[in-house]
Protein backbone atom coordinates (compact mmCIF):
# COMPACT_ATOMS: atom_id res chain seq x y z
CA UNK A 1 0.00 0.00 0.00
CA UNK A 2 1.90 3.04 -1.26
CA UNK A 3 -0.59 5.65 -0.47
CA UNK A 4 -2.02 5.55 3.33
CA UNK A 5 -2.98 9.33 3.40
CA UNK A 6 -6.68 9.25 4.37
CA UNK A 7 -6.88 5.29 4.77
CA UNK A 8 -8.30 3.55 8.22
CA UNK A 9 -6.07 1.44 10.37
CA UNK A 10 -7.41 -0.81 13.43
CA UNK A 11 -4.93 -1.18 15.92
CA UNK A 12 -4.59 -3.40 18.93
CA UNK A 13 -2.84 -2.79 22.27
CA UNK A 14 -2.34 0.70 21.19
CA UNK A 15 -2.51 2.05 24.58
CA UNK A 16 1.10 1.91 25.62
CA UNK A 17 4.57 0.62 23.77
CA UNK A 18 4.58 -0.64 20.56
CA UNK A 19 1.38 -0.26 19.36
CA UNK A 20 1.20 3.46 20.15
CA UNK A 21 4.60 4.02 18.33
CA UNK A 22 2.60 2.08 15.14
CA UNK A 23 -0.59 4.50 16.02
CA UNK A 24 1.51 7.53 16.33
CA UNK A 25 3.42 6.89 12.98
CA UNK A 26 0.52 5.67 10.70
CA UNK A 27 -1.21 8.67 12.16
CA UNK A 28 1.83 10.97 10.91
CA UNK A 29 1.35 9.23 7.44
CA UNK A 30 -2.36 10.68 7.37
CA UNK A 31 -3.50 7.50 8.62
CA UNK A 32 -6.81 7.42 10.23
CA UNK A 33 -6.10 5.82 13.65
CA UNK A 34 -8.65 3.79 15.89
CA UNK A 35 -7.07 2.70 18.86
CA UNK A 36 -8.03 -0.19 20.67
CA UNK A 37 -6.76 -1.10 24.08
CA UNK A 38 -8.21 -3.37 27.27
CA UNK A 39 -6.67 -0.37 29.18
CA UNK A 40 -9.07 2.33 29.10
CA UNK A 41 -6.96 5.43 30.99
CA UNK A 42 -3.97 4.33 28.94
CA UNK A 43 -6.09 4.31 26.05
CA UNK A 44 -7.72 7.94 26.40
CA UNK A 45 -4.20 9.11 26.91
CA UNK A 46 -2.94 8.05 23.92
CA UNK A 47 -5.91 9.45 21.82
CA UNK A 48 -5.67 12.48 23.74
CA UNK A 49 -2.32 12.78 22.99
CA UNK A 50 -2.47 12.19 19.14
CA UNK A 51 -5.51 14.54 18.65
CA UNK A 52 -3.24 17.42 20.03
CA UNK A 53 -0.93 16.76 16.85
CA UNK A 54 -4.44 16.67 14.78
CA UNK A 55 -4.21 13.39 13.91
CA UNK A 56 -7.67 11.89 12.77
CA UNK A 57 -7.45 9.62 15.41
CA UNK A 58 -10.11 7.31 17.91
CA UNK A 59 -10.51 5.26 20.59
CA UNK A 60 -12.49 2.04 21.40
CA UNK A 61 -11.94 -0.15 24.39
CA UNK A 62 -11.88 -3.86 24.07
CA UNK A 63 -10.55 -6.91 25.51
CA UNK A 64 -9.18 -8.52 22.05
CA UNK A 65 -9.16 -12.26 23.97
CA UNK A 66 -13.36 -12.11 23.99
CA UNK A 67 -14.33 -12.55 20.16
CA UNK A 68 -17.94 -10.55 20.86
CA UNK A 69 -15.52 -7.23 22.29
CA UNK A 70 -13.64 -7.47 19.35
CA UNK A 71 -16.21 -7.60 16.91
CA UNK A 72 -18.13 -4.85 18.14
CA UNK A 73 -14.48 -2.88 18.17
CA UNK A 74 -15.21 -3.36 14.47
CA UNK A 75 -18.46 -1.92 14.70
CA UNK A 76 -17.10 1.11 15.60
CA UNK A 77 -14.67 1.52 13.96
CA UNK A 78 -16.49 0.80 10.55
CA UNK A 79 -19.27 3.22 12.28
CA UNK A 80 -16.80 5.73 12.79
CA UNK A 81 -14.99 5.89 9.44
CA UNK A 82 -16.42 3.83 7.24
CA UNK A 83 -14.04 1.19 5.83
CA UNK A 84 -10.54 -0.53 7.29
CA UNK A 85 -7.49 -0.95 5.35
CA UNK A 86 -4.91 -1.47 7.76
CA UNK A 87 -5.07 -4.15 10.87
CA UNK A 88 -2.25 -4.40 13.44
CA UNK A 89 -3.46 -7.42 15.55
CA UNK A 90 -0.45 -5.99 18.39
CA UNK A 91 -2.51 -6.58 21.80
CA UNK A 92 -0.19 -9.22 23.30
CA UNK A 93 0.87 -10.52 27.25
CA UNK A 94 3.87 -12.15 28.89
CA UNK A 95 2.60 -14.75 31.25
CA UNK A 96 1.91 -18.23 32.34
CA UNK A 97 5.02 -20.61 34.04
CA UNK A 98 7.24 -23.03 32.98
CA UNK A 99 7.04 -26.58 32.94
CA UNK A 100 6.34 -28.09 36.34
CA UNK A 101 4.46 -24.72 36.91
CA UNK A 102 1.85 -24.41 34.05
CA UNK A 103 -1.29 -23.77 35.18
CA UNK A 104 -4.65 -24.33 32.16
CA UNK A 105 -5.85 -20.52 33.10
CA UNK A 106 -2.14 -19.34 32.47
CA UNK A 107 -2.16 -21.11 29.16
CA UNK A 108 -5.55 -19.66 28.44
CA UNK A 109 -5.03 -16.31 28.70
CA UNK A 110 -1.88 -15.77 26.91
CA UNK A 111 -2.99 -18.00 24.05
CA UNK A 112 -6.01 -16.28 23.82
CA UNK A 113 -4.77 -12.52 23.75
CA UNK A 114 -1.71 -13.49 21.51
CA UNK A 115 -2.96 -15.81 19.36
CA UNK A 116 -6.58 -16.14 19.27
CA UNK A 117 -7.09 -12.97 19.00
CA UNK A 118 -5.28 -12.42 16.22
CA UNK A 119 -7.04 -15.53 14.61
CA UNK A 120 -10.34 -13.57 15.53
CA UNK A 121 -8.68 -10.36 13.94
CA UNK A 122 -8.30 -11.70 11.10
CA UNK A 123 -11.62 -13.63 10.59
CA UNK A 124 -13.81 -10.13 11.66
CA UNK A 125 -11.50 -7.60 9.78
CA UNK A 126 -10.23 -10.11 6.74
CA UNK A 127 -13.90 -9.36 5.21
CA UNK A 128 -14.00 -5.81 5.58
CA UNK A 129 -10.96 -5.39 4.17
CA UNK A 130 -11.55 -7.35 1.45
CA UNK A 131 -15.41 -5.74 0.64
CA UNK A 132 -14.07 -2.11 -0.61
CA UNK A 133 -11.86 -3.69 -3.00
CA UNK A 134 -8.94 -0.74 -2.55
CA UNK A 135 -6.44 -3.84 -0.85
CA UNK A 136 -5.08 -3.27 2.52
CA UNK A 137 -2.51 -4.70 5.07
CA UNK A 138 -3.04 -7.16 7.78
CA UNK A 139 0.59 -6.93 10.44
CA UNK A 140 0.49 -9.22 13.34
CA UNK A 141 2.79 -8.45 16.24
CA UNK A 142 4.56 -11.84 17.16
CA UNK A 143 8.32 -11.91 18.30
CA UNK A 144 11.75 -12.85 17.78
CA UNK A 145 10.51 -15.49 20.00
CA UNK A 146 7.94 -16.87 17.75
CA UNK A 147 11.51 -17.87 16.11
CA UNK A 148 13.59 -19.58 18.62
CA UNK A 149 12.30 -20.80 21.81
CA UNK A 150 13.75 -20.50 24.82
CA UNK A 151 11.66 -21.89 27.60
CA UNK A 152 8.61 -23.66 27.80
CA UNK A 153 6.16 -21.08 29.24
CA UNK A 154 2.62 -20.25 26.89
CA UNK A 155 4.71 -16.88 25.49
CA UNK A 156 7.08 -18.77 22.67
CA UNK A 157 3.97 -21.26 21.58
CA UNK A 158 1.62 -18.37 20.87
CA UNK A 159 4.57 -16.33 19.37
CA UNK A 160 5.12 -19.04 16.95
CA UNK A 161 1.41 -19.82 16.07
CA UNK A 162 0.97 -16.03 15.07
CA UNK A 163 4.60 -16.04 12.80
CA UNK A 164 2.56 -19.61 10.85
CA UNK A 165 -0.65 -17.59 10.71
CA UNK A 166 1.09 -15.12 8.81
CA UNK A 167 2.94 -16.96 6.37
CA UNK A 168 -0.07 -18.85 5.86
CA UNK A 169 -1.87 -16.22 5.19
CA UNK A 170 0.44 -14.50 2.71
CA UNK A 171 -0.06 -17.01 0.29
CA UNK A 172 -3.62 -16.94 0.61
CA UNK A 173 -4.75 -13.50 1.14
CA UNK A 174 -2.44 -11.76 -1.51
CA UNK A 175 -5.06 -12.69 -4.21
CA UNK A 176 -7.63 -11.02 -2.10
CA UNK A 177 -5.03 -7.61 -2.18
CA UNK A 178 -4.54 -8.28 1.00
CA UNK A 179 -0.84 -8.11 2.31
CA UNK A 180 0.47 -9.64 5.64
CA UNK A 181 3.76 -9.22 7.54
CA UNK A 182 4.98 -10.47 10.45
CA UNK A 183 6.40 -8.08 13.35
CA UNK A 184 9.32 -10.07 15.17
CA UNK A 185 10.68 -7.48 17.62
CA UNK A 186 14.06 -8.11 19.42
CA UNK A 187 13.96 -5.82 23.21
CA UNK A 188 11.70 -3.00 22.79
CA UNK A 189 11.37 -0.43 25.97
CA UNK A 190 7.91 -0.93 26.73
CA UNK A 191 5.37 -2.28 29.70
CA UNK A 192 5.56 -6.00 28.30
CA UNK A 193 6.98 -7.31 31.80
CA UNK A 194 4.21 -5.32 33.49
CA UNK A 195 1.49 -7.11 31.63
CA UNK A 196 -0.33 -8.41 34.83
CA UNK A 197 -1.93 -5.41 35.35
CA UNK A 198 -4.12 -6.57 32.45
CA UNK A 199 -5.28 -9.73 33.66
CA UNK A 200 -8.88 -9.96 33.01
CA UNK A 201 -10.75 -11.25 36.21
CA UNK A 202 -12.09 -14.63 34.42
CA UNK A 203 -8.58 -15.31 34.62
CA UNK A 204 -7.77 -13.78 37.79
CA UNK A 205 -7.84 -16.83 40.25
CA UNK A 206 -4.99 -16.92 42.75
CA UNK A 207 -3.44 -19.52 41.44
CA UNK A 208 -3.39 -17.94 37.70
CA UNK A 209 -2.44 -14.91 38.73
CA UNK A 210 0.55 -16.06 40.79
CA UNK A 211 2.30 -16.40 36.90
CA UNK A 212 2.74 -13.14 36.02
CA UNK A 213 3.69 -12.90 39.66
CA UNK A 214 6.20 -15.19 39.76
CA UNK A 215 7.51 -13.87 36.30
CA UNK A 216 10.32 -11.72 38.08
CA UNK A 217 11.07 -14.96 39.93
CA UNK A 218 12.17 -16.61 36.88
CA UNK A 219 15.68 -17.55 35.64
CA UNK A 220 16.92 -14.68 33.73
CA UNK A 221 14.41 -12.37 34.33
CA UNK A 222 16.73 -9.74 35.28
CA UNK A 223 18.69 -10.01 32.08
CA UNK A 224 15.21 -9.70 30.07
CA UNK A 225 14.61 -6.45 32.64
CA UNK A 226 17.86 -5.10 31.53
CA UNK A 227 17.45 -5.94 27.90
CA UNK A 228 13.67 -4.37 27.69
CA UNK A 229 15.02 -0.97 30.10
CA UNK A 230 17.47 -0.41 27.38
CA UNK A 231 15.56 -1.20 24.52
CA UNK A 232 14.64 0.23 21.48
CA UNK A 233 11.68 2.91 20.84
CA UNK A 234 8.50 2.22 20.47
CA UNK A 235 8.05 4.82 17.84
CA UNK A 236 11.04 3.52 15.63
CA UNK A 237 9.13 0.05 15.42
CA UNK A 238 6.25 2.07 14.51
CA UNK A 239 7.78 3.93 11.49
CA UNK A 240 9.43 0.39 10.24
CA UNK A 241 5.81 -0.87 10.31
CA UNK A 242 4.48 1.88 8.13
CA UNK A 243 7.50 1.48 6.11
CA UNK A 244 6.22 -2.45 5.71
CA UNK A 245 3.22 -1.76 4.96
CA UNK A 246 4.03 0.14 2.48
CA UNK A 247 6.34 -2.42 0.69
CA UNK A 248 4.86 -5.53 1.92
CA UNK A 249 7.24 -7.13 3.81
CA UNK A 250 6.82 -10.10 5.09
CA UNK A 251 9.13 -10.08 8.06
CA UNK A 252 9.76 -7.28 9.69
CA UNK A 253 12.61 -7.03 12.33
CA UNK A 254 13.26 -4.29 14.29
CA UNK A 255 17.65 -5.06 15.19
CA UNK A 256 19.70 -8.18 14.24
CA UNK A 257 20.42 -8.65 17.72
CA UNK A 258 18.90 -12.10 17.61
CA UNK A 259 19.89 -13.10 14.19
CA UNK A 260 22.92 -15.67 15.35
CA UNK A 261 20.15 -17.17 17.69
CA UNK A 262 17.96 -17.82 14.93
CA UNK A 263 20.64 -18.71 12.61
CA UNK A 264 21.45 -21.60 15.38
CA UNK A 265 17.81 -22.92 15.23
CA UNK A 266 17.93 -22.81 11.21
CA UNK A 267 21.42 -24.73 11.65
CA UNK A 268 20.04 -27.43 14.20
CA UNK A 269 17.17 -28.17 11.94
CA UNK A 270 19.52 -28.49 8.68
CA UNK A 271 21.50 -30.88 11.03
CA UNK A 272 18.21 -33.02 11.82
CA UNK A 273 18.07 -33.77 8.08
CA UNK A 274 21.63 -34.10 7.44
CA UNK A 275 21.37 -37.13 10.09
CA UNK A 276 19.16 -38.78 8.01
CA UNK A 277 20.18 -37.28 4.69
CA UNK A 278 21.71 -40.91 3.71
CA UNK A 279 18.61 -43.28 4.49
CA UNK A 280 16.22 -44.54 2.48
CA UNK A 281 13.17 -44.13 4.73
CA UNK A 282 10.91 -47.21 4.84
CA UNK A 283 7.64 -47.72 3.49
N1 LIG B 1 8.61 -5.16 24.24
C1 LIG B 1 9.27 -6.13 23.65
O1 LIG B 1 10.50 -6.27 23.85
C2 LIG B 1 8.57 -7.06 22.72
C3 LIG B 1 9.35 -7.98 22.00
C4 LIG B 1 8.71 -8.86 21.12
C5 LIG B 1 7.34 -8.80 20.98
N2 LIG B 1 6.60 -7.92 21.70
C6 LIG B 1 5.16 -7.92 21.48
O2 LIG B 1 4.74 -6.60 21.19
C7 LIG B 1 3.34 -6.48 21.46
C8 LIG B 1 3.08 -5.18 22.19
O3 LIG B 1 3.65 -5.25 23.48
P1 LIG B 1 4.51 -4.06 24.11
O4 LIG B 1 5.90 -4.53 24.20
O5 LIG B 1 4.23 -2.80 23.42
O6 LIG B 1 3.96 -4.08 25.62
P2 LIG B 1 2.95 -3.07 26.38
O7 LIG B 1 2.57 -3.80 27.61
O8 LIG B 1 3.59 -1.74 26.50
O9 LIG B 1 1.74 -2.97 25.38
C9 LIG B 1 0.79 -4.00 25.24
C10 LIG B 1 -0.58 -3.38 25.11
O10 LIG B 1 -1.55 -4.42 24.94
C11 LIG B 1 -2.66 -4.12 25.77
N3 LIG B 1 -3.40 -5.35 26.10
C12 LIG B 1 -3.01 -6.35 26.94
N4 LIG B 1 -3.97 -7.28 27.03
C13 LIG B 1 -4.99 -6.87 26.23
C14 LIG B 1 -6.25 -7.41 25.90
N5 LIG B 1 -6.69 -8.57 26.43
N6 LIG B 1 -7.04 -6.73 25.05
C15 LIG B 1 -6.62 -5.55 24.52
N7 LIG B 1 -5.44 -4.99 24.79
C16 LIG B 1 -4.62 -5.64 25.64
C17 LIG B 1 -2.05 -3.46 26.98
O11 LIG B 1 -2.99 -2.70 27.73
C18 LIG B 1 -0.96 -2.60 26.36
O12 LIG B 1 -1.42 -1.31 26.02
C19 LIG B 1 2.95 -7.73 22.22
O13 LIG B 1 2.30 -8.63 21.36
C20 LIG B 1 4.30 -8.29 22.66
O14 LIG B 1 4.25 -9.68 22.87
C21 LIG B 1 7.18 -7.06 22.56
Amino acid sequence: MKDLAGKVAFVTGAGSGIGLGVATALAQAGVKVMLCDIEQDALDAAVAGLKQTNADVDGVRADVSIKAELQKAADATIARYGAVHILMNNAGVTGGARYGAWTDAGWDWVMDVNLRAVIWGVEIFGPLIESHGEGGQIVSTASVAGLISGSSDPYSVSKYGVVALSEGLRRELAPRNIGVSVLCPGAIRTRILEAGRNLPERFGSDRVAEAPKDWDQQPGYEAVRAMIDAGIDPLYVGELVREAIENDWDYIFTDTGFEPAIDARFAAIKAGFDRIRDRTPRR
